[in-house]
């Protein structure tokens, strides 16, 4: 595509030009589409000089950390560090209910890792020949996360806060560097493909920064963090199976706060709820459930059910957008 080889040749120059000969930039990558374009990009822009740094959280899927590694350094060639954080975060994480302060907390832990790691690379490049110091972050922000963030922001309220978008704190020194920020999501589809970036990933659904934090309805503990990886991964493996993942656009499982009773041999078990979630949208403003098969629901209902220890039940959330939102919290 013509069009999009001249895009890149210009943004690739335009970064060159922004970031000069010696700066270095950091960029914190989850494995998905948009903040892998980015990465690969700056990779192509500036080689070495970037550093892709993937914080395990402990609230991502399950072998997905692996998975990320694997893509982004060994076919990608890019420059990645991964910190784990898994029990920092968790250990933050403990007691807390509130959604909105799980946001925050695992916001400010990204910030402070990523803030040592500036520090790190900092120090190793007083030792290496036309590396200086860290000026820029990379973000993957697309256009649609600039608008919702501001229409978020109502007179009274914050609905959501999100937290790649709306500027770096400033204990951080580092300006901000934003190449997809006036794209579209099937834009840096389009532009990933171009880069070379393998279609699965190219077609991967968007997952939040918050990770199953959010989908898991009130505390996150290790155990709930297992049993909701566990229940996320049978319902997305069955998707994939039965070829119907490119027709939604993103679709996960949450799990309940309460328990629930259900029937194990001869003994009553309490469990939690698996909240399965699939919906189907454009512009991630509003969306629409997806109509599945029935027969293919009850056979993803069975297989979590028996497969995975405390969950009782399963339901289907059939809520448009608005009034619900896409994620449980
Ligand atoms: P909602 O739930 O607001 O989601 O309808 C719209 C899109 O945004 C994603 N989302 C987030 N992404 N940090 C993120 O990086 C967040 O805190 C966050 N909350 C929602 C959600 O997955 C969906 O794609």
């Amino acid at each position: 595509n013509w069009v999009m080889k001249d895009f890149i040749q210009k943004e690739i120059v335009r970064i060159r030009h922004l970031v000069g000969e010696t700066a270095q930039v950091i960029g914190a990558v989850s494995g998905g589409v948009d903040s892998t374009v980015a990465a690969k990009l700056m990779k192509e822009a500036i080689g070495d000089r970037f550093h892709a740094i993937l914080v395990n959280n402990g609230v991502m899927r399950l072998n997905e950390c692996e998975q990320v590694k694997e893509t982004l350094e060994e076919h990608l060639g890019i420059n990645l560090t991964v910190v784990d954080g898994a029990e920092l975060f968790l250990g933050r994480l403990k007691g807390v209910k509130e959604p909105e302060k799980k946001r925050k907390i695992i916001g400010a832990t990204f910030i402070d890792l990523f803030q040592q790691e500036a520090l790190r690379i900092e120090k190793e490049a007083e030792n290496t020949p036309n590396a200086g110091p860290v000026e820029w972050f990379l973000q993957g922000t697309l256009y649609p996360d600039v608008i919702e963030s501001v229409s978020y922001k109502g007179p009274s309220a914050t609905i959501k806060t999100h937290h790649n978008v709306g500027g770096l704190p400033d204990t951080l020194k580092l300006k901000l560097i934003e190449p997809l920020r006036e794209m579209f999501k099937d834009e840096v589809r389009k532009f990933g493909e171009e880069l070379g970036i393998h279609r699965d990933l190219v077609m991967r659904h968007p997952f939040p920064g918050p990770g199953i934090a959010i989908r898991i309805l009130g505390e996150v503990t290790p155990e709930r963090v297992a049993i909701a990886r566990a229940a996320d991964h049978i319902f997305i493996s069955e998707i994939k199976a039965s070829g119907v993942y490119d027709e939604m656009s993103q679709a996960y499982v949450a799990i309940s706060q309460d328990r629930a009773v259900g029937v194990q041999g001869d003994a009553r078990v309490y469990g939690y709820i698996a909240i399965l979630r699939a919906v189907k949208t454009l512009d991630f403003m509003s969306a629409e459930p997806f109509e599945f098969d029935f027969g293919l629901l009850k056979r993803i209902s069975t297989r979590i059910v028996n497969e995975v220890d405390g969950v009782a039940r399963v339901t289907y959330d059939i809520t448009s957008k608005p009034p619900g939102t896409i994620e449980m919290e």
